[in-house]
């Protein structure tokens, strides 16, 4: 594999994208196929988030008048206003998923879920309608005022004696948001059996084994930053600064080894989440999000590079059948897509140098994208 200059492989499915709307939109949508991406499964949190049918039908007919080269798969924002009625609605519109989001865990999730149990006759309607579930699998921190006594944030009922402090569980960060949530998954496939759930971005070893234990109905998506990017890399970098934060070496190790020895539970999903140079530079809060898709694809092949070169994963195990499945097929199967149209792509090593910034003309945002300034393979 490391000798490779040129590969050719199908177009891939990219299972998780943030294209966003207006000039943003205008601005990454067209650099999907020049990824090597021709499908997309298209994130809902938007400003104010995707929560009915119509907004998401229209808003797929705004991506789709960008770039008809593209095919989109649809989410729904999980949110109150949803009724297993408008689930039933939703799947005989053609919407591929539902996307649940912590409450105030990352960008525009000030709607999202406080306490998953009162989904359960949502999650039962989308078990019935064979809908997805995808997870944004992190529990929210607990405030740093928290006085050291008070059981978790997540605590759910206030008749419960509070613990003693050295019972009560560790104050979650976002160092530990992840595997903290992981009961939650385990809780959710338990009572759902037949429900196709996601569990999104996996950025843990914890993560991995967890989707591991569960049935064929569990997947989890692996982006390609998390694939090189450690702790280190986004302390002081706003560019590296993504939910769920990159975590451990051996956590990303572990990422790059659950690709090669997949068996399908696992597949490409890039999270790439432009941000307009602004909110990653400006006075405020710093964005999270890492900007990936104009190079998804040759992204994913220079961190595979790298990890059969640090030893991480042997050379043999970087397969044919590794690269269509993680980057393709494993996805599409587990979404039930088609590729009707069987487009394929050729990539030379090394053949694109990644731009600075990302601009149009007459369009006033800009986003800067992950390596900047590097060399990838070219699509
Ligand atoms: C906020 C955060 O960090 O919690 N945003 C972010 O990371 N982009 C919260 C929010 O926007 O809901
Ligand atoms: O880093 C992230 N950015 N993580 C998410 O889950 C959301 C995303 C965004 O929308 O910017
Ligand atoms: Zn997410
Ligand atoms: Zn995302």
């Amino acid at each position: 594999f490391t000798k490779i200059t040129e590969i050719e492989l199908p177009a891939a499915y990219d299972a998780h994208v943030h294209l966003r709307d207006g000039e943003m939109a205008q601005l990454v949508t067209p650099t999907i196929r020049q990824g090597g991406v021709s499908q997309v499964y298209v994130m809902p949190n938007l400003v104010p988030p995707i929560t009915t049918i119509e907004q998401c039908l229209s808003y797929r007919k705004r991506l789709q008048a960008v770039e008809p080269k593209v095919e989109y798969f649809m989410s729904l924002y999980l949110h109150e206003s949803l009724t297993p009625d408008i689930i039933r609605e939703a799947k005989k519109a053609g919407i591929t998923g539902v996307k649940s989001y912590p409450a105030g865990v990352t960008t525009n999730s000030s709607s999202g879920v406080l306490d998953y149990n009162v989904f359960y006759p949502i999650f039962a309607a989308m078990e019935e309608e064979n809908m997805v579930l995808n997870l944004h699998g992190e529990v929210p921190s607990t405030p740093s005022s928290a006085p050291l006594k008070s059981p978790s944030s997540s605590a759910s009922s206030d008749t419960a004696p509070s613990p003693p402090a050295a019972a009560a569980a560790a104050a979650i960060t976002i160092l530990n948001a992840e595997p903290a949530f992981l009961p939650t998954l385990l809780s959710l496939h338990q009572h759902f059996p037949n429900l196709r759930i996601v569990l999104e971005h996996c950025s843990t070893s914890a993560a991995i084994n967890t989707v591991r234990a569960c049935g064929p109905s569990v997947s989890g998506t692996i982006t390609a930053h998390h694939l090189s990017l450690i702790i280190d890399d986004w302390a002081g970098d706003p560019f590296h600064f993504c939910k769920p934060v990159a975590k451990t070496p051996e956590d990303r190790d572990a990422l790059i080894r659950a690709v090669v020895a997949s068996d399908g539970r696992f597949f490409l999903g890039t999270d790439s989440a432009p941000h307009d140079g602004g909110k990653k530079r400006g006075e405020d809060k710093i964005a999270a999000g890492v900007f990936t898709q104009p190079y998804a694809v040759g992204y994913v092949l220079d961190a595979l590079e790298v990890g059969v070169k640090r030893g991480v994963i042997e050379e043999a195990s970087v397969t044919k059948e590794v690269l269509e499945g993680f980057l393709g097929k494993w996805g599409r199967k587990f979404y039930g897509i088609e590729d009707e149209k069987n487009e394929r792509i050729v990539l030379r090593k090394g053949g694109e140098e990644i731009v600075g910034i990302l601009t149009k003309g007459g369009l006033g945002v800009q986003v800067v994208p992950y390596r900047r300034g590097e060399k990838t393979w070219k699509v």
